[in-house]
C-alpha cells in the first residue's frame, strides 16, 4: 500500500519529497495518534541508521513529556521540561541536536545503542504539542541540513495535525 520513494543522500530533494511523503501519508486523517504512528514508522523506514524514532507529547494535567506512537525498542514513559534532550527541546520550543550523547549533560539513556539524537518540537501558533526525537547508533549522525530540514517539515506538519 505504502512505498517508500526517497533514497537517503542529505540533498534538498530528499527532503522534499520526505515532506511530500509524510504531508501524503496524513492527508485526509484527523486522528492524532494514527497520524503520529504512520509518520514515526515512514522516518524509521525512510532514514537510515536510526535506532529509534517516535514522538514524546505534553501533558497538560501532569505537566511533562509522555512518550507517544514511536518504532524501536520500548522507552522511557514520562520526561520532565527540565531533563534530557526532549526536555530541552520542548522547553525552548528548538531544535536540538546532539553529535554525541555522551557529551549531553543530562541526556536519559533509554538505549544504550543511541549515540547521537535529534529533537524537533511540534509547534502550532507558538504553543508546543509534543517533540518528535529521533536516535541514531551512529554520532554525529544529523547534518545542520537535516537539523533545519526536519524542523521546517515538522512545523509544517503540526500545522495540519494539531
Ligand atoms: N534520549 C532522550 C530520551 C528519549 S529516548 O532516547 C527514546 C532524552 O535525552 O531526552
Amino acid at each position: 500500500m505504502f512505498h517508500i520513494e526517497s533514497v537517503f543522500d542529505d540533498s534538498q530533494k530528499y527532503y522534499d519529497s520526505l515532506e511530500r511523503e509524510l504531508m501524503g501519508l496524513i492527508e485526509g486523517e484527523k486522528n492524532l495518534i494514527a497520524n503520529l504512528a504512520n509518520i514515526s514508522s515512514w522516518i524509521y523506514h525512510a532514514y537510515p541508521e536510526l535506532n529509534w524514532s517516535g514522538f514524546y507529547l505534553w501533558d497538560e494535567s501532569d505537566q511533562e513529556l509522555v512518550l507517544g506512537p514511536f518504532q524501536g525498542k520500548p522507552a522511557c514513559i514520562r520526561i520532565k521540561a527540565t531533563r534530557g534532550v526532549c526536555g530541552a527541546a520542548y522547553s525552548k520550543g528548538e531544535t536540538v541536536r546532539v553529535d554525541d550523547v555522551h557529551a549531553f549533560p543530562g541526556h536519559i539513556a533509554c538505549d544504550a545503542a543511541s549515540l547521537s539524537e535529534l529533537v524537533v518540537p511540534l509547534k502550532k501558533n507558538g504553543k508546543v504539542y509534543g517533540v518528535l526525537d529521533l536516535d541514531s547508533p551512529k554520532t554525529h549522525r544529523f547534518s545542520a541540513n537535516a537539523e533545519r530540514e526536519f524542523t521546517r517539515i515538522m512545523n509544517k506538519i503540526s500545522e495540519k495535525i494539531f
